[in-house]
This record gives C-alpha cells, sequence and structure tokens, in this order.
C-alpha cells in the first residue's frame, strides 16, 4: 500500500510547476485565436473591391435564419406572436420569466410594422472606421437604415454616417446612465430622442430583470409626449434563437453584440444589405489609429461580447456575396451600387 503512495509525492516540485505553467500558457495563449488586427487587414486588402452579391448564397442562410429564428414574425414582440397570459421567459436571465398582463399587452403593436421585405437596408455599426468614412449619403440612399444604440446624429458626423433611421436599438443601461431612468426630466430624452424622426425604437425589454422598467419608461414617456416615433420591444425568443444559432457557428460571447442581432434580422426581412461600421480593430486598414466609436473612444467591457469572432463570421458573410461589408471611404467611383 505504502509503495503506492510513495511515487507520488516524489514528483519534483518543479516539474509539477512546469506543468502548472504550460497550463496556464495555454489557457491564456489558446491554440485556436481570433485573428488579429494585422492579419484581417491584409485578408482584407488581398480580397479587394471585387465583391460581388450571390444570391444562392444568401437564399441559404436567409433559409437557415427563418428557420431557427423567424425574423419576420418574432423580431419585436407583437400582440400576434404573445398572447395575453403568456409566461415570457427572459433570454438574458436564468430561468426568470413575467406573465403578460392586461398593462403590458396593450403596448405590443398587433404586428410588425415593417412592409415585407424591405428593399436595400444598411445596417450601422458605431465603428471608429466610419470617422471621415464619407459614406453618410451611401447609407441613407437604402430604403432601411437600422442603427445600434442611440448613436449622435448631429451635423459633424453626417457627412460619415448619414441621418436617415428607420429602426434604433436602445440599450436600457444608457437610459439609466443619460437619461437618470427617466425619474427625473424627461424633456432632455425626448429631445435627443428627435434626431431619429418617425424611427422605430427597438428595446431588450424583456432580456434582463433591470431592463423592463427603463424601457416600459421609454414607452410612456414617447407617448405622454406625443413624439413621432415608436417603441418595439425586443422578442427575448428571437433574440435566444439567435444566439444560438451564431453559438453554433463558433461565436463563443456571453451574449451577441446588438450589431450582429440587427444584422441577423436585416439578412431575413431585406433584399439587400450593407453593414457600415463594423470593424472592431483599434487600427484602419492603412494602420492608422482609430477611436473605438465613430463619437468617442468608450472601451467595451471586457468579457461580454466576442467582437472578433462575430467579424470573421460577418467577413465570411461579405466574401461568400451574402452581405456587403463596407470598410474602405465611400469615395465617388464607389457611390453608384450596382446590384445583382
Ligand atoms: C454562390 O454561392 C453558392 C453557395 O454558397 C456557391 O456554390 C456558388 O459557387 C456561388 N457563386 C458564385 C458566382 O460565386
Ligand atoms: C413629427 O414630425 C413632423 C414632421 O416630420 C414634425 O413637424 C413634428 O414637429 C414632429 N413632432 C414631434 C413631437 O417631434
Amino acid at each position: 500500500m505504502r509503495m503506492w503512495l510513495c511515487p507520488r509525492t516524489r514528483v519534483p516540485v518543479g516539474a509539477s510547476a512546469l506543468a502548472v505553467l504550460v497550463l496556464c500558457w495555454i489557457y491564456i495563449y489558446p491554440v485556436y485565436r481570433p485573428a488579429g488586427h494585422q492579419e484581417m487587414v491584409r485578408e482584407v486588402l488581398d480580397f479587394g473591391s471585387g465583391w460581388r452579391r450571390n444570391r444562392t448564397a444568401l437564399d441559404s442562410i436567409r433559409k437557415q435564419l427563418d428557420d431557427c429564428c423567424d425574423p419576420v414574425r418574432l423580431f419585436s414582440v407583437t400582440k400576434q406572436n404573445t398572447p395575453l397570459g403568456e409566461n415570457m421567459w427572459f433570454d438574458g436571465e436564468f430561468l426568470y420569466s413575467l406573465t403578460i398582463d392586461n398593462a403590458v399587452y396593450n403596448l405590443f403593436p398587433q404586428d410588425t410594422p415593417f412592409k415585407h421585405p424591405l428593399k436595400k437596408c444598411s445596417v450601422v455599426g458605431n465603428g471608429g472606421i466610419l470617422k471621415n468614412s464619407r459614406c453618410g449619403e451611401q447609407i441613407d440612399r437604402a430604403d432601411f437604415v437600422i442603427r445600434c444604440n442611440l448613436p449622435p446624429l448631429s451635423r459633424e458626423y453626417t457627412e460619415d454616417v448619414g441621418s436617415k433611421t428607420q429602426l434604433v436599438t436602445v440599450n436600457p443601461s444608457i437610459i439609466d446612465k443619460r437619461f437618470q431612468n427617466l425619474l427625473w426630466s424627461r424633456r432632455s430624452f425626448v429631445e435627443s430622442i428627435k434626431a431619429y424622426k418617425q424611427s422605430s425604437i427597438y428595446m431588450p425589454a424583456f432580456s434582463t430583470k433591470r431592463g423592463t422598467e427603463p424601457s416600459l419608461r421609454v414607452y410612456y414617456t414617447l407617448a405622454d409626449f406625443g413624439t413621432n416615433q415608436t417603441v418595439l420591444f425586443a422578442n427575448p425568443n428571437f433574440l435566444r434563437n439567435v444566439g444560438k444559432f451564431w453559438k453554433n457557428k463558433g461565436v463563443h460571447s456571453k451574449r451577441l453584440s446588438t450589431g450582429l442581432f440587427m444584422v441577423s434580422a436585416a439578412l431575413s426581412l431585406c433584399e439587400e444589405v450593407t453593414i457600415y461600421g463594423f470593424w472592431p480593430f483599434q487600427m484602419d486598414l492603412n494602420g492608422k489609429s482609430i477611436s473605438h466609436h465613430y463619437y468617442d473612444n468608450t472601451l467595451p467591457v471586457t468579457g461580454i461580447h466576442a467582437m472578433p469572432e462575430e467579424f470573421i463570421q460577418l467577413w465570411f458573410l461579405h466574401k461568400s456575396g451574402v452581405l456587403k461589408m463596407q470598410l474602405a471611404q465611400c469615395t465617388e467611383e464607389a457611390s453608384p451600387q450596382k446590384s445583382q
């Protein structure tokens, strides 16, 4: 019996320390790592501007998205897809649900208020690569423009990002941060939302417990002030299924970014999708340092999103002709978009 124990205690301390070191090394530098900025720049430049839309590839991914997530029907919460009394499970909480009572049910539109299919759509991420891109006009030329998280559209940015908006997402946390949860003056919120004209305001009201109240406040505020915007609540079943869809394709993050949710919806809702400002690196294609957003350099909280992994997926969609990813400046010769 004793013989068994002895050899184990004799393992040299040096060897076990080495083993721990190797394990740490593998943990910090896993064999698979998402592409770095330089590899990506080389890849983008090598691919060049010879992009062509591929109907077959688009139809194939659209079918996959329709099968898993049914964006046309489930994109937002409506009276049709969420009956009174339903127990709605939140997608961002562990086992938490809300029973839809009369008061909440009455906030839902009968059906998703978009004409389907939408023709040309621009999905605008907020990446610093948009700064000095002069893409504003091209973005606005789409029939339907989707923007993320109440981005500033003031005059200084219009040339680069445009101003047309049909859908803008709002994260409940910025209602708290920028507008004191609408508990005090609501006027500054109403003023700032004017930039989005007749847009729908898309809020994940049923994803996290904390997000519900601010989302409902936004709804009531806009209703009370009689603004031109309408509020749509993200359907947690849609978000959950889109999350699974991308997880199966190798995006390992706690939660997808709003941008990828919107691109996924657009691929299903729109005939043609062009995306702007999706570039999660700190340098542009010329190696020039850029800010994180086109309007500021606030870095994201780490450990929630997996931006480079998401980017690889979007880049793959670009390469296969499913959508067009605009990374270069929108120069004159590039602007008359030939659609095939
Ligand atoms: C378009 O995509 C399909 C399916 O992904 C592929 O088989 C086909 O070769 C592509 N066509 C062109 C012209 O690239
Ligand atoms: C709604 O839009 C119209 C025309 O676009 C504008 O005249 C009006 O001031 C807007 N109302 C509000 C409350 O912003």
